[in-house]
């Protein structure tokens, strides 16, 4: 018997290859073994889980201040937590962003963190293209496709997506440009952690108000910040918002507490405009949810008026020290076969680039790392297999009709975030092998030179 499932639904029915992927890895996973690099999960030292408990207790403790917490909430989000993110911005000059532009923006909070607000994005426009950087958000861009959007990348390098080229790139679409349903820039990209220079970001305000202008309708940008409040390289540029380069209202921002609080909060929001679209966003969170858990805003807001700075500092100088120690450790013993390494400065990814080694779901390299080669000397005995290290295949980051799928077969994401220095460490040392084993497999099966 079959079932009527929308064209959504069928495509949902298969899980991604990377879900598999990672959910084959979860079933067996060995703590304390296997090593983890794949995941996007924060570093469980960064959660204040004290403090949250402190938090809630506060909440539970004063009802005249957090109404009515363990109810139902509204769809614009708590208004405790919409004036304290409003105030953190404010008291910190978040973006360069000051009381005049805010006052002019509206702030909802998402049902479940920023992908709902994402997922309300595919819902309130028409399916249409969807302009994003190379490699990209692949969970999103994924899940944009299942929604009928056809993603259209542009090729990153170290200082975030090309303005110019993706300017060139919509010329280049002709009369399917009709189609542009928005543009969509992780500012600090995942996978790569390309930090979007402030030129860029600019320039980028200035190609999406000039081809909202010559498609006669608002093409909006949204900047996914997820990863914005992590930069943690001092010598890094200090991010300006793009809002604050918005003329013409096409510019709104997504954000989350996620990273630097706790992703089991679900707190995401968007700052910009208020109009239909912002409506229709609300509007969705009604239709799903009502409100994110009205205890968690509540819990968020007083994080946010009482401690986020030490939040933030700490968080920060956690990631921080571990990327100069994982940096390290890449350069030394990785460097000889990487052709490029981006990431490091914001959030917690290293993007790698190898010259010449494969990093597919079928090479040696991924079958050495999973213990899957065959060779009992890599694999180890069957009953207790020698330590597997995963990350993320660059095949999965980059669009499978982009122009960097070549490149994308000899990619990863590495991430810093949820292991400890150590095991990342020892991890390393095993894709070094696994490096080394790629290398002498693809020599061994060279053809041999002939004899002169
Ligand atoms: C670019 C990007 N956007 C959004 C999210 C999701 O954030 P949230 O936990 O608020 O749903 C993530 C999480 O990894 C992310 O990497």
């Amino acid at each position: 018997m079959t079932l009527r499932l929308s064209a959504y639904g069928r495509a949902s029915a298969v899980p991604s290859p990377v879900n598999r992927m990672m959910a084959e890895f979860a079933t067996d996973f060995r703590d304390g073994v296997d090593i983890n690099l794949g995941v996007g999960y924060v570093n469980e030292k960064t959660i204040p889980d004290r403090r949250l408990v402190e938090a809630l207790a506060e909440v539970a403790a004063h009802p005249e201040r957090y109404r009515q917490a363990f109810n139902y909430g509204g769809p614009h989000g708590s208004p405790n937590l919409v004036r304290a993110l409003r105030r953190y911005y404010l008291e910190h000059r978040i973006g360069g962003i000051d009381e005049a532009l805010l006052a002019r923006k509206e702030i909802v909070i998402g049902p479940s963190g920023a992908t709902s607000i994402l997922d309300a994005l595919a819902d309130a426009f028409e399916p249409g293209l969807v302009v994003t950087a190379d490699p990209m958000y692949y969970i999103y861009c994924n899940y944009l496709e299942r929604k009928g959007f056809r993603v259209v990348t542009v090729p990153e390098d170290h200082e975030g997506i090309d303005p110019d080229a993706v300017d060139a790139r919509l010329t280049a679409l002709g009369d399917a440009v009709r189609d542009l349903a928005f543009f969509y820039i992780v500012t600090i990209n995942n996978p790569s952690c390309a930090i979007l220079s402030n030129a860029r970001r600019r320039r980028l305000v200035e190609l999406a108000a000039d081809w909202s202008r010559r498609l006669g309708r608002t093409v909006p940008l949204f900047f996914d910040q997820a990863y914005e409040w992590l930069l943690h390289d001092p010598e890094a540029e200090r991010p300006v918002s793009g809002l604050c380069f918005d003329d013409a209202d096409v510019v709104h921002e997504i954000g989350t507490l996620s990273k630097v609080l706790a992703p089991a909060l679900r707190i995401g929001f968007m700052i910009g405009p208020p109009g239909p679209l912002m409506d229709a966003v609300v509007q969705k969170t009604s239709d799903v949810g009502f409100s994110a858990p009205l205890a968690n805003q509540e819990v968020a807001a007083y994080m946010l008026e009482h401690h986020i700075a030490e939040q933030l500092a700490h968080v920060n100088a956690g990631y921080r020290a571990k990327a100069r120690a994982v940096r390290e450790g890449i350069d030394e013993m990785l460097g000889p076969f990487l052709e490029d390494r981006g990431g490091g400065s914001a959030g917690f990814y290293f993007y790698l680039t190898f010259r010449d080694v494969a990093t597919d779901t079928g090479s040696p390299f991924f079958r050495y790392l999973t213990r899957t080669t065959g060779d009992p000397e890599i694999d180890g005995p069957a009953a207790q297999r020698n330590p597997r290290v995963i990350y993320i295949p660059g095949e999965y980051c980059v669009h499978p009709a982009g122009a960097s799928v070549a490149k994308g077969r000899r990619q990863l994401r590495l991430s810093y975030g949820f292991e400890e220095v150590p095991a990342i460490l020892r991890a390393v040392a095993i894709m070094r092998e696994a490096a080394d084993y790629a290398r002498a497999r693809r020599d061994s099966e060279r053809p041999a030179c002939p004899a002169s």
